[in-house]
């Protein structure tokens, strides 16, 4: 069965192709800002006009006709509205155009079930870090449930604030990553963690403050070091409290070392297992949606509309 996935949330456009649930390609463009933050139609603009090529591009990997595609996938949520609704207006016209099938998937959901692929790994703690999520996730009785999330920003939103303000362009995770290696002073950072949830805010204010005493490597080790370890701490949290003796690092700020070196260590420490996903499929792409579709295909979906605050926990699991 061949499926092509379409991934439009926000800045970036993906394709992918799976054929009976393996990874034959995967296409991406990623608008970035001329300044500041995205303008949602400006990214929306960028997704429809760069979509004929990128479908091109990743049939022609995966060495597969359009004509052949036997389902189609596209992120549903969540999201925003107008990216959202590129990918679904495309992938309607490919649906009608050839009659087949198509079907929605959860953004949050994608992220996670192509984590689990990529480490096989059958049931972990998921830590879901994205610019705009951060969620630790368990899997229970056909959901998966949120054990813990930011109660503001994201910490990809976090990092990509600070970097804009100390000069770094979206999306500054690589940078600041790269720059947090050489810091050697850590300064301190409020530590928010409250139940099992983690809190940004307050960072953020702090370091906007400590800009013009610091050096950016020593802002940037500090950031990695505090922020990290909540979400560390709460991922920990929740393997005991859920008894899972698995973890894996999801989503776009997984590509970061420093993080899944803190996340092995921890795993370690309690006679767990890590396993580092592969950082191709970590971060927003088409592949983890036609790979999800994959394993919804047989379900009957009454609404296909985007979802701009589609909740991981609220979609019903019915392939596990
Ligand atoms: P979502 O809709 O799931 O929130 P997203 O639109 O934020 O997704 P992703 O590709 O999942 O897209 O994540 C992008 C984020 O990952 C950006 O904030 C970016 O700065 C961050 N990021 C990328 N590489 C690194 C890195 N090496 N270290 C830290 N953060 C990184
Ligand atoms: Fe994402």
């Amino acid at each position: 069965m061949n499926i092509l996935g379409i991934e439009s949330t926000a800045h970036t456009f993906g394709v992918g192709v799976v054929k009976d649930g393996e990874v034959l390609s995967n296409e991406r463009d990623t608008y970035m800002p001329k300044q500041g933050g995205i303008i949602p139609y400006e990214a929306a603009t960028h997704h429809y006009s760069l979509a004929p090529g990128l479908i091109k591009s990743a049939l022609q990997k995966a060495g597969v006709y359009l004509k052949d595609i036997d389902l189609f996938a596209f992120s549903q949520g969540p999201g925003l509205l107008p990216c959202l609704k590129a990918g679904f207006q495309i992938t309607r016209f490919l649906s009608n155009k050839f009659g087949k099938k198509m079907v929605g998937v959860n953004h949050c959901i994608a992220h996670i079930e192509i984590a689990r692929k990529s480490t096989k790994l059958p049931d972990p703690v998921m830590l879901y870090v994205s610019g705009g999520n951060t969620q630790v996730v368990t899997y229970s009785k056909g959901r998966y449930i949120i054990f813990g999330e930011t109660q503001d920003i994201g910490i990809g939103n976090l990092i990509d604030k600070i970097g804009r303000r100390i000069g770094i362009p979206f999306p500054a995770g690589p940078r600041i990553e790269q720059l947090a290696k050489s810091g050697k002073n850590y300064i301190k950072l409020p530590y928010a963690i409250k139940g099992m949830d983690v809190s940004f805010s307050g960072m953020e204010t702090a370091i906007t403050r400590a800009i013009p005493n610091h050096r950016s490597e020593d802002l940037c080790f500090s950031l990695q070091e505090t922020s990290f370890a909540m979400l560390i701490e709460a991922s920990e949290r929740a393997m005991a409290y859920c008894k899972k003796e698995s973890l894996v690092i999801t989503g776009g700020v997984a590509a970061n070392d420093r993080l899944n070196e803190m996340g092995a260590i921890m795993c370690k420490e309690r006679g767990a297992k890590f396993v580092r996903m592969d950082r191709s499929l970590s971060g927003d792409n088409g592949a983890m949606i036609a790979y999800t579709g994959y394993l919804m295909k047989d379900y009957k979906q009454k609404d296909l509309t985007p979802k701009p605050s589609y909740r991981t926990d609220t979609v019903e699991i019915k392939y596990r």
